[in-house]
């Protein structure tokens, strides 16, 4: 795995950016993977599918001692290194994951990518690489789109999205993700992974203890008391938390 492709991502890093800061991400996703990753001060951390480094970001300014930031479109690496350089904060953007960062991480963080793998064995792949990096008892948080999701694609609108795949819950079948927040609007094409195809390459990657839950920040651990606006993504959430070690 190593080189930038020209990728549907290029030219939606700002979108990404900006989303960081949508209500279902700044409220819900980021604080669930936070309080999943734990105190990460000390810690090396490599972001899988960084993107614009949104997260390589926030955790490098969480305490983490190294974090790398690997991606594979140009468009999205170029984003992040402008802001390393705008504002450094020692973040390695690298578009290879070369050998000499075997067995290197303590935590391997990737959110929104396992649905960009096109196959089975690209899904393996995936997952094997983000074993390979990480340190013996290292642990890997990744969210990719929830099994379950719910299949009325104007769920999701007043979040800004929907997902649209046609039938549902098919595996291996294309998840048509429609971005309209801000002033941002564009379609990305994902993949639909089950359960069972999402432990199975975790599994072959030799991972042994593999668990998922939904992301529910401690705050809204009631979520009927959370806020209204909230509360239909806390009990059907597009994206799921899965931990790995
Ligand atoms: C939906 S974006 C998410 C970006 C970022 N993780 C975030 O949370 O905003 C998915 C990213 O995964 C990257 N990606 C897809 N397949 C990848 C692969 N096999 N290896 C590394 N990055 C990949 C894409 O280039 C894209 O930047």
């Amino acid at each position: 795995m190593s080189g930038t492709t020209h990728s549907q991502f290029d030219d939606l890093s700002s979108l990404y950016e900006d989303m960081a800061s949508w209500p279902f991400r700044k409220e819900i996703e980021t604080p669930s993977v936070l309080e999943t990753l734990g105190d990460v001060r000390g810690k090396d951390v490599l972001d899988f599918g960084c993107g614009d480094g949104t997260y390589s970001r926030i955790l490098k300014r969480l305490g983490a001692r190294r974090v790398v930031g690997f991606d594979v479109a140009e468009g999205m690496l170029a984003h992040g290194q402008q802001r390393e350089s705008e504002n450094p904060l020692g973040i390695e953007y690298t578009n290879a994951l070369s050998e000499s960062l075997n067995g290197q991480f303590d935590l391997v963080l990737s959110v929104y990518v396992m649905p960009y793998a096109r196959s089975k064995s690209e899904l393996d792949r995936m997952c094997a690489n983000m074993a390979r990096v990480l340190k013996q008892g290292g642990r890997l948080v990744t969210l990719p789109i929830h099994p379950d999701y719910e299949p009325d694609p104007q769920y999701y609108a007043q979040y800004g999205f929907s997902l649209t795949q046609q039938p549902a819950h098919q595996e291996n079948v294309d998840v048509r993700l429609d971005l309209f927040y801000d002033n941002f609007n564009a379609t990305v094409t994902a993949c639909y992974w089950s359960f069972a195809s999402l432990y199975d390459a975790l599994a072959k990657a030799g991972f042994t203890h593999i668990k998922h839950k939904n992301p529910v920040p401690a705050q809204y651990a009631d979520i009927d008391k959370a806020p209204a606006f909230l509360v239909p993504y806390l009990k059907r959430p597009h994206a799921v938390i899965v931990e790995a070690s």
